[in-house]
């Protein structure tokens, strides 16, 4: 039982990260908010935003009736959404979900080039050599991956529901091709105790975070509950006191006695945090620098495109910002991603899972 990992696939060395937002866009974002409001009310559309959206924009979906979530929960909503324009204020694979899960709907990015580096280093020609090499395995897909990568798997799978699936399949006897995460892969392999045979892609922002730098933070904070992204390093899950997706994270403080927390993930999921629980004490976990500077900074770069100004001209010019995705792909990447859902609704239920699912 174990990992082993891919090797000779192409992972990006340098993954062409765009500018960091400066303060004055920033600010200048603020005062857009009632314009922002405004346009989505009189265009009667239902804004998803991720928690690693800035403050601004989470404020704005809760101000317009819209939603927040991790990135299965946000799937979810825009199936479920009764507005034919959806707006996903993320990273491209959860504006290409959305049109998955529901093509006739016109799904709107604030930002079509909202990368993920996952999604980056999941390269499909060499995946589809891959899969052909291990045809006994189940290919599971993480949901940071394209609408043409889904296409081709078996399972799709986000992070809160990860562990369970691979515990499902070592139920029913399959090994799993796991792609692209390194680390969730390893987190899986020891969690699931599975054979995974599994992609070397990296998140950039989680990927930074420092094992032994956060050994020494837990010794300063004592008290303090460590919660950690399984996008992580191992040496930092080693440390956690808690796993799990940022949904889950999130409703670990809320449940939780403690009163100070290291969390290793990106650092605007804080926005919803300390709105929930404005009296606990947060701590960002130490993330690795170069030359003095950190690497990330626990923001993600691309999650930042996502401004007020770029989803007010997305809301007034729909074409220029629409998904679109080939319908055979669609047609066949709808299947793994309701496999999904399935599996997660049959979990949330609590029935015994079949073995054919
Ligand atoms: P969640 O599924 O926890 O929302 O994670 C998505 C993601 O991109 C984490 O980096
Ligand atoms: Fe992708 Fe990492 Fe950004 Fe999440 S934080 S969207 S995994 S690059």
């Amino acid at each position: 039982m174990g990992l082993h990992m891919i090797q000779g696939v192409k992972i990006p060395e340098d993954f062409n990260l765009p500018q960091r937002a400066c303060s004055a866009h920033i600010e200048q974002d603020a005062l857009l908010f009632d314009k922002a409001l405004e346009t989505i009310k009189k265009h009667n559309v239902f804004l998803i935003a991720h928690y690693y959206t800035s403050d601004i924009m989470q404020r704005l979906a809760e101000a317009s009736g819209g939603f927040i979530g991790d990135s299965l929960e946000m799937a979810r909503a825009g199936r479920d959404s009764s507005c034919d324009t959806i707006a996903v204020a993320g990273v491209r694979f959860m504006g290409e979900t959305a049109k998955i899960l529901s093509p006739h709907k016109t799904i709107i990015m604030p930002d079509l080039s909202a990368e993920c580096s996952l999604d980056l280093c999941c390269d499909i020609e060499d995946l589809k050599r891959v899969k052909a090499e291990h045809k006994n395995a189940v290919l599971v897909s993480y949901a940071n991956t394209s609408a043409q990568v889904k296409a081709i798997s078996d399972w799709v799978v986000t992070s809160s529901l990860a562990v369970e699936l691979a515990d499902y399949l070592k139920k029913i006897g399959k090994d799993i091709l796991w792609v692209p995460d390194k680390n969730l892969g390893s987190y899986i392999a020891n969690s699931a105790n599975v054979d995974i045979y599994c992609w070397p892609g990296k998140c950039i922002v989680h990927d930074a975070f420092l094992g032994n730098s956060l050994k020494y933070m837990k010794d300063e904070h004592k008290q303090a509950k460590v919660l950690v992204h399984p996008e992580s390093p191992s040496d930092v899950i080693e440390l956690a006191d808690f796993v799990g997706s940022t949904s889950q994270i999130l409703n670990y403080v809320k449940a939780s006695n403690a009163s100070e927390f290291i969390i290793a993930t990106e650092r605007n999921i804080f926005y919803k945090i300390k709105q929930a629980c404005p009296e606990k004490v947060l701590y960002q976990a130490p993330i690795a620098s170069n030359q003095g500077q950190c690497i990330s900074c626990a923001n993600c770069p691309w999650m930042e495109l996502n401004s007020l100004e770029k989803l007010i001209k997305a809301i007034e010019n729909p074409l220029d910002f629409c998904i679109n995705i080939e319908q055979n792909v669609c047609n066949e990447a709808v299947k793994p991603l309701n496999r999904m859902l399935n599996f997660s609704a049959l979990l949330k239920s609590g029935k015994e899972l079949p073995l054919d699912l």
